[in-house]
């Protein structure tokens, strides 16, 4: 007979040997996600956190092509060149390749959640879930808008992406 276990496993992550791999997920993948993937690895490389990062889209009209112009100025203003970025459209792939899957809005988090394989891996959240303050919020698309809009939306995902960044480096104590 085996004997029971006298003391309980311990709590684990899902999968504690899975590297992070975070992708960013909006529209067009032109805009706020580039964008919140450039903050994120300025965020990540300044806490130390090693992680892969990437940005998608839910759409496909915008596929291989740079950030808007807009995007790539804001985030040189920043000290961050994002025109080499070329946007993608979400695979089903992604859902097992990436540990965590961030939507920059509420219909790209809808949008996600109808595509999720049954073998799905990632966690899907919202990224203003993870800033205090805002869950439950949207970053506003800023692609029918003026210029200013962008430097709005680079405060937000830089703000979100460092509150992301640290639940994830606490995550890992
Ligand atoms: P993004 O913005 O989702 O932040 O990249 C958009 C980019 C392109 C379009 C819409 C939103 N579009 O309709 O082409």
């Amino acid at each position: 007979m085996v004997p029971a276990l006298a003391v309980a496993a311990p709590k684990q992550r899902k999968d504690p040997m899975k590297d992070i791999a975070v992708l960013f997920v909006c529209l067009g993948n032109i805009c706020r996600s580039p964008l919140a993937e450039a903050a994120f690895r300025r965020e990540a490389d300044e806490a130390g956190l090693a992680a892969r990062v990437d940005s998608a889209g839910t759409g496909d009209w915008h596929i291989g092509d740079p950030p808007d112009a807009r995007a790539c100025a804001e985030a040189m203003r920043h000290g961050v060149d994002i025109s080499g970025y070329r946007a993608r459209q979400v695979a089903t792939a992604d859902f097992r390749e990436f540990t965590h899957i961030v939507a920059l809005d509420e219909k790209n988090l809808a949008d996600l959640r109808a595509r999720m394989p049954a073998d799905a891996t990632a966690s899907l959240s919202l990224l203003l879930d993870h800033l205090d303050g805002s869950a439950g919020q949207s970053v506003k698309d800023p692609y029918f808008g003026e210029a200013e809009g962008f430097s709005d939306t680079w405060a937000e995902v830089t703000l979100a992406t460092a509150a992301l960044v640290r639940q994830l480096a606490t995550n890992l104590r």
